[in-house]
This record gives C-alpha cells, structure tokens and sequence, in this order.
C-alpha cells in the first residue's frame, strides 16, 4: 500500500476463540479514552462497511463452506479495505488504534489449520497489507474453555467454532509459536484468570509501549 506518514499507534488482540479477546479490546480502548488518548476500536474480519459485508460469508454457513485458499482470499479482501478505509486514515491522525484480530489470525486459521499455507498467506499478506501492528497482545487460554466461552455466545457466526477443539489446541499452539518468532512484537498474557486481573496487565503493558 502507499505509504501515508503515520503517527498513531497499532495494536492487535490475538487468540483463540473465546479468549477475551473483545472484552479485553472494549476495556483498554475505555481505559485509553480515560487517560486522554484519542483511540479507535475496530475488528477483523469487518471494520469498514465492504469488510463487514466479507465478515457475514466467511463466518457463516458451514465448516466445508470454503477452502483454506479461497477463506485467505476473502479475509485478505476484507483487511485490504479494513485498511484503507479505517486503519491507516486513523492512524495518520495520530490516534491509537486497537484491533480485535489482525494478520496473525490469517496465519494461524488459514495458514496453519488445514495444511500448510503460511507461505502463501505471508506472501499475500507482503503484497496487499504490508504492515504489522506496532504491539500484538495474545490472550493465551486453554482451549476447551475458550470454546466452551465461544459456544456459549450462540448465534450465526460459528463457522470456525464448527471445527472444534481439536482446531482450538493447533491455533493455540500455532500462536505461541507466532510470539516466539516476533518476540518484539508480541506480548502474551495469561488469559485464564478474571476479567479484572488480565485488562490489569493489558493496561500495564500498553502504558509501558506508549510511554
Ligand atoms: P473473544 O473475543 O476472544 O471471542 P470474548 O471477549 O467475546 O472473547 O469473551 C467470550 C465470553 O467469555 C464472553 O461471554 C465474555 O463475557 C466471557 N469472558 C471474557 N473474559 C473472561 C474472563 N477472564 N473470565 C470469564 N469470562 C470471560
Ligand atoms: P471473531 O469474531 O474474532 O471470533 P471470536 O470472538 O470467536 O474469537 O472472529 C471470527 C472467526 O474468524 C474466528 O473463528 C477466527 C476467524 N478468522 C480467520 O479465520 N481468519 C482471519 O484472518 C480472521 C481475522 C479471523
């Protein structure tokens, strides 16, 4: 993508399903606004109106919907738009921008789930997005009861919980793995206690990168 000046900061929320993920985004995005910082909330796949549209074929319908390489396609599609419509502009207006899910889910559900395509989608992703988020927070958590969560919640959008615990125990490896390779980037908390104990460290943790 062509490069807008960017001053804002970028951070991403990773996990598996049920994780916390979106109440923990919700609750550092209120905590930033208290603090003063000028802050956008957005979600992948969705955050721009044509991503939204996306987020409604690949969430829905059955677990064989897709294939793995067409699945890449569409939510590549969707983060494009995410991008340029959303995330860039509020970037280059210096605001902190925290996003529930980014790249490193691409990695891991289309990349890793079904046979080995992260080759494929890092080359996609070098071609069509081209930029990582400045902090990654991981909420690492055991798989059963982050499904156990995810199932609970009901609704349409349960085509990835479809494919089980199994699919659950992968990714949460897959994305530990993920935070050894960009250490940098990457920030993991345990995400197996209360609601109040993780938004403490996730707090503590953005605090310490915005400085
Ligand atoms: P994700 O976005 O990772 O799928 P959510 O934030 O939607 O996860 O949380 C899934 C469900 O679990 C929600 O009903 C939420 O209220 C609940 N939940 C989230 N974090 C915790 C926690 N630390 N302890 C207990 N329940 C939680
Ligand atoms: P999300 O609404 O964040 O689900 P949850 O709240 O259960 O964590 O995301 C929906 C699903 O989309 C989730 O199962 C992971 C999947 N997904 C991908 O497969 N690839 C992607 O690139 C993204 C962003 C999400």
């Amino acid at each position: 993508m062509t490069d807008a000046p960017r001053t804002g900061y970028f951070i991403s929320f990773e996990g598996i399903d049920g994780s916390g993920k979106s109440t923990q985004a919700q609750r550092l995005a209120a905590a930033l606004e208290r603090a003063g910082h000028h802050t956008l909330l957005t979600r992948e796949p969705g955050g721009s109106p044509g991503a939204e549209e996306i987020r409604a074929l690949v969430l829905e319908g059955a677990p064989e919907r897709w294939s793995p390489e067409t699945e890449l396609l569409l939510f590549t599609a969707a983060r494009r738009d995410h991008m340029e419509r959303t995330i860039r502009p509020a970037l280059a207006a210096g605001k902190v921008v925290i996003c529930d899910r980014f790249a490193d889910s691409t990695r891991m559900y289309q990349g890793l789930s079904r046979g080995d395509l992260r080759a494929m989608v890092d080359a996609l992703h070098g071609l069509m997005i081209g930029q990582e988020p400045d902090l990654t927070i991981l909420i690492d958590m055991t798989p059963d009861r982050g499904l156990e969560r995810a199932l609970a919640r009901g609704g349409a959008e349960a085509r990835f919980e479809g494919f089980g615990s199994e699919l659950q125990a992968r990714i949460r490896a897959g994305f530990l793995d993920l935070a050894r390779e960009f250490p940098r980037r990457f920030v993991v908390i345990d995400g197996n206690r209360s609601i109040e104990a993780v938004s403490a460290d996730v707090l503590a943790t953005v605090k310490e990168r915005l400085g």
